[in-house]
C-alpha cells in the first residue's frame, strides 16, 4: 500500500546533541541497532539503524572543531564507519576491515570462502585494527564547510547495509560561510534522496545472496549492474511534501541511492521550471553560483542548490523531479507554497574565494584507470584498472602534498569517489567540465564509454586511503582500490 505522492510531510533528521566537549572537541554517541520504523504509512518495516532513526541523527560541526564519535554496535553483523567527504584520519576513515564486531561475534562458517577469495577480509588483512562492540572515530573538521555522510563501509557488504538504514548526514559550518546571508534556519533543508524497495510484509527487499549478511557476499544475477528500488524516499519518507514561504531556500541535495541516477527540475504547477542556483558542490561553496535548470546527481553527490519560490502562486505545488525516471520513480517530492513571507537573504555573486586552483603543470603525476566489468574469483565483477580489489595490495602509492591528475575511463555509468581529497573536474570526454562538474568534489558521475580528468591533492595525512565506485553494489563487487599515501 504505497501512500498518494505529496502527501507524506517531509522528516527533517534530528540533530544530534554532544555527550561532552572535552579540549574543544564534542563526544557524541551513536548506537547501531535494529529497529522497526513506520516509513510507508501503516506499515512496519524493520531497519539497521544510527540511534534508532532513517537515516541517522544528523552531526553539526564547526570547522576545526573536533569531533569524536564512538559507535556502538548492536547489529548482528560486523559494521564500519565512514565518514563520506572527511579529511579524516586513516585510522578513523573507515577502511573496510576495520571492523567493529558485534557482541559474541565468531567469524561463520571457518573455511568457506567470499568473493574475494578469502576467509574473513579481516582475518586476512594484517593491517586491519579490528576492535570489539565499539570504536571511536575522530574527525579533526580541518576542512571547508560543506555537507558530508556517514555510512557503513563494511567489506564486501556496504550496498545492502546502507540499503537497511545505515546512513546519515554530517554537517560543517563556519563564521565566512554564515556570513554571506544565504538562506538559513526553516529555509535551509538537507534532502537526503534514496529508492528504496519493500515485499508485501513492509520489509526492505535487496536481493542478496544472503539475507543474513553474516558469509556470502553479492546479489542475484539480475542485479549486478546495481539495485534499484520503485518508492523514492526523501529524508526516509516516500514522495514527501513540505509547506514552504513565498521567499528563497536552501535545498541541500544528497543522492543515498545505491545505484540511482537522478536529473532533478522543479516544476511550478503549470509546468514551468524554476531555476536551481547552485551554490555549493559535495566539498563546499562554489566560487560563484552556477544556475540550471535541471540538475544531473550521481549517487554519493552531493548539490546545494537555492530554489526561489516567490513567484510561486501561493496554494500551489512545485515539484522536484527525476528527469531520468518514468512512471512513480519520476516524481520525486513537492513543495506547498503556503504563504507570503519577508525574505532578506541573498545569494551574493561572490561566494568563496578558498578553492584550490590546482594547474596541470603543478601535477607531479597523470595517471589511468580504468573503470569496467570482469571477471572476479570466476564470477562478474567490476573492476578498476583491470583488478577487483584487495586490501592486501597497494595499488597507487603518492606522496603527501603531491598534486596529481588523475584520467577515469568508464564502460558504463560509474560515480567515481575519491577518500580523504577533494579534486576538481579539469576535463570531460576531452572537452571543459560541464556546469555541474565546478567547485570541490569527491565524486565524479563518469558517463558510459566517457574520460575524465581530474586534479587533486594529497595532502591531509599519511596512510592507507580508497578510492572506489559509489555505486554501492559495484563497490561491493570489487570495484575499489587501495592509495598509499607516503
Ligand atoms: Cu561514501 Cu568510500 O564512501
Ligand atoms: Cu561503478
Amino acid at each position: 500500500p504505497l501512500p498518494p505522492t505529496f502527501t507524506v510531510p517531509l522528516p527533517l533528521p534530528s540533530v544530534l546533541r554532544p555527550v561532552s566537549t572535552v579540549d574543544g572537541a564534542d563526544r557524541y554517541e551513536i548506537t547501531q541497532r535494529e529497529t522497526v520504523l513506520e516509513i510507508l504509512p501503516g506499515v512496519k518495516t524493520p531497519l539497521w539503524t544510527y540511534n534508532g532513526t532513517f537515516p541517522g541523527p544528523t552531526i553539526e560541526a564547526r570547522r576545526d572543531r573536533p569531533v569524536i564519535v564512538t559507535h556502538h554496535n548492536e547489529l548482528p553483523v560486523p559494521t564500519v564507519v565512514h565518514l563520506h567527504g572527511g579529511r579524516t584520519p586513516p585510522e578513523s576513515d573507515g577502511y573496510p576491515t576495520d571492523l567493529v564486531l558485534p557482541d559474541g561475534w565468531q567469524d561463520p562458517m571457518p573455511g568457506m570462502h567470499g568473493m574475494h577469495g578469502m576467509q574473513m577480509p579481516a582475518m586476512s588483512d594484517p593491517r586491519a585494527v579490528v576492535t570489539r562492540q565499539t570504536r571511536d572515530y575522530t574527525f579533526p573538521m580541518a576542512q571547508r564547510p560543506a555537507m558530508l555522510w556517514y555510512h557503513d563501509h563494511r567489506m564486501d557488504f556496504t550496498a545492502p547495509a546502507i540499503w537497511r538504514g545505515l546512513a546519515g548526514l554530517h554537517i560543517i559550518r563556519d563564521d565566512a560561510e554564515e556570513s554571506l546571508g544565504l538562506p538559513a534556519g526553516p529555509r535551509e533543508l538537507p534532502l537526503a534522496i534514496m529508492d528504496r524497495a519493500f515485499d508485501d510484509h513492509g520489509n526492505l527487499a535487496y536481493p542478496a545472496l544472503d539475507p543474513t549478511l553474516r558469509e556470502q557476499p553479492g546479489v542475484h544475477e539480475p542485479y549486478l549492474a546495481g539495485v534499484l528500488g520503485d518508492v523514492i524516499l526523501v529524508n526516509g519518507a516516500p514522495w514527501p511534501v513540505h509547506e514552504v514561504d513565498a521567499a528563497r531556500y536552501r535545498l541541500r541535495f544528497l543522492n543515498t541511492s545505491n545505484a540511482r541516477h537522478y536529473e532533478l527540475e522543479a516544476v511550478t504547477y503549470d509546468g514551468r521550471r524554476l531555476d536551481l542556483v547552485q551554490i555549493g558542490a559535495d566539498q563546499g561553496l562554489l566560487a560563484a553560483p552556477v544556475t540550471h535548470q535541471s540538475l544531473p546527481m550521481a549517487p554519493a553527490e552531493r548539490y546545494d542548490v537555492v530554489a526561489d519560490f516567490s513567484g510561486v502562486p501561493v496554494g500551489s505545488l512545485v515539484t522536484i523531479v527525476n528527469r531520468l525516471g518514468s512512471g512513480r520513480t519520476h516524481d520525486v517530492m513537492a513543495f506547498r507554497v503556503a504563504r507570503r513571507a519577508a525574505d532578506d537573504s541573498r545569494v551574493p555573486t561572490v561566494l568563496s574565494n578558498d578553492l584550490p586552483s590546482w594547474n596541470r603543470s603543478d601535477a607531479a603525476r597523470v595517471r589511468d584507470f580504468s573503470f569496467r566489468a570482469g571477471r572476479m574469483n570466476g564470477g562478474h565483477g567490476w573492476l578498476i584498472g583491470g583488478q577487483p580489489f584487495n586490501p592486501t595490495r597497494t595499488d597507487v602509492t603518492v606522496g603527501l602534498g603531491d598534486v596529481e591528475v588523475w584520467r577515469l575511463i568508464a564502460d558504463v555509468q560509474h560515480p567515481v569517489h575519491l577518500h580523504l581529497a577533494g579534486f576538481r573536474v579539469l576535463s570531460r570526454g576531452g572537452k571543459p567540465p560541464l556546469p555541474h562538474d565546478a567547485g570541490l568534489k569527491d565524486t565524479i558521475s563518469l558517463q558510459p564509454g566517457e574520460s575524465a580528468e581530474i586534479i587533486t591533492c594529497f595532502d591531509g595525512y599519511r596512510g592507507r586511503y580508497l578510492f572506489h565506485c559509489h555505486n554501492a553494489e559495484h563497490e561491493d563487487m570489487g570495484m575499489m582500490a587501495n592509495i598509499e599515501i607516503v
